[in-house]
């Protein structure tokens, strides 16, 4: 075990550090404990419903014990998992575990805002639902009536499902990966939401954005959330830099209708927020401007705003 990480009264102060969250009643899922910032540099544990996932990228398993019991200190868990990170070298099974009582137990579904969901609990990766951009589907639930909105690298399609709760007229998913179709269909199912057999695009984005741009598909929202590495593309000559905005904007700046909205979601850390919108702006040959910025919130604790989600809006003119 580490003696040198008191996890009682780390995992005691994140705790209160929360209160906003436990009171607000209008979510049943945030992150408990943001080890980055609250002293566990390799560690971050996150409540979904009755269930804590611990996920580790250091050899804690010493401490995991010491951990469960600090959390049910604070919450009735029906489920802790332990979830360890591939570079610790160990077989998958000593990796990934119930700490306290049993998998059958873990939830389907995250609630938020009256919105479900749809959960895979023991994904090796991200169990479905990105708990920084809680306040990014708030958005999108407030400012999607009556549009026609592009969820792009829509993973299990939370965004997209935000925006139909929102009053969308209509949400287009495009995701690469074919093992997220049931996972999308299981959040429509839940919030009452009809599933047309246009929601869902399998493929490669730089094969379909083209496509889309030459058959003149036009969106009234666009919400853009590659990950903080886009790979090199088959369907492309380029060689993607980070997120690849430049080249996304370019081809979303296409799509989008006037007045219709961009929202980009920032996952680097290595650029200032202005350079970011600035970058944005040029990439669309200035079609587009700034309308609103905003950050995760309290469960991801950080002075500097630079290493938080950082979320812009966009309108085009
Ligand atoms: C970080 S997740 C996006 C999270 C999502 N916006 C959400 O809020 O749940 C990244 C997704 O991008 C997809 N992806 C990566 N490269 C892609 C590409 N070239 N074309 C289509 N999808 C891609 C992956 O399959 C993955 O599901």
């Amino acid at each position: 075990m580490d003696l040198t990480i008191k996890w009682h009264e780390l995992i005691n102060k994140a705790w209160n550090d929360r209160k906003s969250l436990q009171e607000s009643n209008e979510f049943d899922s945030w992150r408990v404990f943001h080890g980055y910032t609250e002293g566990a540099k390799g560690v971050v544990i996150e409540k979904f419903g009755m269930m804590a996932i611990v996920e580790y990228k250091d050899d804690i398993r010493d401490d995991l014990a010491v951990i469960k019991d600090a959390l049910l200190q604070h919450f009735p868990f029906t489920l802790i998992l332990a979830k360890g990170n591939q570079s610790i070298r160990i077989p998958l099974k000593d990796r990934m575990f119930a700490l306290h009582g049993d998998l059958s137990c873990a939830p389907a579904f995250a609630q938020e805002y009256g919105v479900n969901y749809s959960l895979l609990p023991d994904s090796m990766h991200n169990c479905g639902l990105y708990l920084d951009a809680r306040p990014v589907r708030k958005w999108l639930a407030n400012n999607s009536s009556g549009r026609r909105v592009l969820n792009l690298f829509s993973f299990t399609g939370s965004l997209g499902v935000a925006a139909l709760k929102g009053g969308a007229k209509e949400a287009v998913h495009l995701d690469k990966s074919k093992d997220l179709l049931p996972r999308i269909q299981a959040s429509y199912e839940k919030n009452g939401l009809d599933y047309g057999t246009r929601s869902f695009i399998k493929g490669d984005i730089y094969k379909h954005l083209p496509k889309a741009i030459k058959n003149k598909q036009k969106f009234d929202g666009i919400i853009l959330d590659p990950p903080p590495k886009v790979y090199k593309s088959p369907y492309s000559e380029h060689q993607p830099k980070g997120q690849d905005f430049s080249r996304l904007v370019n081809m979303c700046s296409k799509l989008l209708n006037t007045k219709g909205w961009l929202i980009c979601l920032f996952h680097s850390f290595d650029a200032t927020w202005e350079f970011l919108d600035s970058h944005i702006i040029e990439s669309s040959s200035n079609t587009l401007k700034v309308t609103e910025h905003f950050t995760s919130e309290c469960d991801f604790p950080d002075e500097n705003n630079d290493r938080k989600l950082r979320v812009s809006i966009f309108e085009k003119i």
